[in-house]
């Protein structure tokens, strides 16, 4: 009897412990910090759709190019302007030609920008 009371006590206060949740809610501001993201994993690495969609698609909705029309993802736009690989799109992220932001690698990771410029040279055609 004794015994017993004393478990009860001890899974209490583990659900306590549980309930108020400080560790979880840790874990969670973790997986958004967008530095968390930079240091993705293989296996988290987001597909190159999302990943466009995240970043690139507000300025480049479907390929295109909201403020320079001469400068779409379409390949005959690339071509034109000498982009034909994904490294040469990769570059463009880290150093663009002017009004472009710019994206380093705390923001994409080159794993998670090859992504990127491998689905643009796939799906914009
Ligand atoms: C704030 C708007 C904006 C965002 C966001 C943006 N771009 Fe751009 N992008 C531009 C502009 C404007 C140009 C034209 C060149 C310049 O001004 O730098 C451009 C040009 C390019 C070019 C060259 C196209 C050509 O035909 O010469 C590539 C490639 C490119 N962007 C890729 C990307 C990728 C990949 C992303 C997402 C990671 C992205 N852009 C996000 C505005 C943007």
């Amino acid at each position: 009897m004794h015994v017993k009371m004393a478990d009860r006590i001890v899974l209490l206060a583990l659900a306590i412990a549980a309930a108020t949740g400080c560790s979880n809610d840790q874990s969670q501001k973790t997986v958004v910090a967008p530095a968390a993201q930079a240091t993705a994993t293989r296996e988290s690495v987001r597909d190159g759709e999302a990943l466009f969609r995240q970043y690139c698609a507000s300025c480049h909705p479907d390929g295109g190019n909201v403020s320079d029309p001469g400068r779409t993802l379409h390949r005959s736009a690339l071509k034109s302007n000498h982009i034909t690989t994904q490294e040469d799109i990769v570059r463009i992220m880290r150093k663009p030609l002017s009004r472009m932001i710019r994206f380093d690698t705390s923001t994409l990771s080159d794993e998670d920008a090859r992504t990127i410029a491998e689905y643009i040279l796939k799906t914009f055609r």
